[in-house]
């Protein structure tokens, strides 16, 4: 029998409630599914950690995880510690030395669940959002000099390459191409930016031409988010920056409902270092400790990261469980509008993956 390692990383806020449901769950289906094992492993970092040592993690942090099959992530950000230090210190401490460049963000309006667009009701919206994950505008390149003088200058650098492109340009056709409709977006803003948003667009153009049956379009990211809201039909498979997809997927994910849904895998495609997978939530310091945190967007995460494994049986049974779990209002946390605890949705979860019909 196959026994995977996980590395799990709650982290900060709600991280450590919904982590701990997940990795609850994720044992659930290894049981119910008899084929494969799982051992976990805990990491306590992130703020807490900070506050006792100084960094988010620990100096050989990444040689301590590099061997797992994938990782399990909370989230990072603590309301006496700087946002860029919580983020550099431990998330892109770990996306961007893996080289997790595909950050994949799938949006659907799961049954049971309303989205705030009127006459939207599920079919009309199911998107995979493409986040290049390593370069762009979270290059970290840049600098502030003559600190609180009144010639002080701070610059933030956006960075492309041809390679970074080349590669999630690849990853997002192939993953469009993967899908029915093979309908791919490449969103832009190579009107204002003119070098490397232009260089963005001339590879998407050349890249598209080994994907022939995959119809593409090119849309400029301001006027994207009116066809999120207005068109969502109109969009399957969409490519972004590092930034700009960063807003689209928030965008996305409530127009589907709720954030406390939506799920991310950070991929690093050639599996030469262990893919991320996370709910795109975040700390929500102001549920943290109330039991009320919606698990769903890491039960959804943790779909991803048994697709990656290779465990597609599983992963279609928990995301079936998911969705019979969402259409049960009982189990509506209360960003949904419900007053069900994070242990009811886990319960209910694990119920139906143990039932008889799944
Ligand atoms: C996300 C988040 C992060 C990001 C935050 C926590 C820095 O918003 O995963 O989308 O901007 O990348
Ligand atoms: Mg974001």
């Amino acid at each position: 029998m196959k026994t995977y390692t996980i590395a799990a990383i709650p982290g900060d806020g709600i991280g450590a409630e919904v982590v701990s449901a997940g990795v609850e769950v994720l044992q659930a289906l290894a049981k119910r599914d008899g084929g494969f094992k799982l051992t976990v492993d805990h990491f306590d970092w992130g703020g807490d950690y900070y506050k006792k040592h100084g960094t988010m993690m620990p100096e050989n942090g990444r040689d301590l995880i590099k061997l797992h099959d994938a990782i399990l992530f909370g989230s990072a950000g603590h309301p006496d510690i700087p946002d860029h230090i919580t983020l550099w210190g431990l998330r892109l401490a770990i996306c961007q030395p893996f080289d997790q460049y595909a950050n994949v963000r799938p949006t659907r309006i799961l049954p049971g669940i309303t989205s705030p667009l009127r006459n939207v009701h599920g079919p009309e919206l199911d998107w995979m959002i493409v986040r290049e994950n390593s370069e762009g505008e979270y290059a970290g390149v840049g600098g502030r000099v003559h600190r609180g003088l009144p010639l002080e200058v701070a610059t933030d650098v956006s960075i492309l390459t041809r390679a970074g492109v080349e590669r999630i340009m690849r990853f997002a056709f192939k993953l469009a191409q993967s899908r029915p409709r093979k309908l791919l977006t490449v969103v832009t803003k190579s009107n204002a930016q003119r070098h490397a948003m232009v260089m963005w667009d001339e590879i998407a153009s050349e890249i598209a031409v080994e994907f022939n049956d995959v119809t593409w379009d090119k849309m400029l990211v301001d006027a994207m988010t009116m066809r999120m809201v207005m068109k969502p039909e109109s969009i399957d498979t969409v490519v972004a920056t590092n930034l700009h997809a960063d807003v689209l997927s928030d965008l996305a994910a409530a127009l589907a409902g709720s954030v406390g849904i939506a799920p991310t895998a950070n991929l690093n495609p050639e599996r030469t270092f262990p893919s991320m997978f996370e709910p795109i939530h975040g700390s929500a310091f102001d549920i943290t400790g109330k039991g009320i945190a919606n698990p769903i967007g890491t039960f959804w995460s943790a779909v991803m990261l048994l697709d990656h494994l290779g465990e597609a049986k599983a992963a279609k049974r928990l995301m079936t469980a998911i969705e019979r779990t969402t259409a049960d209002k009982r189990f509506h946390t209360p960003d949904l509008g419900g007053t069900a605890k994070t242990t009811d949705v886990t319960a209910a979860v694990i119920e139906t993956i143990h039932g008889a019909n799944i």
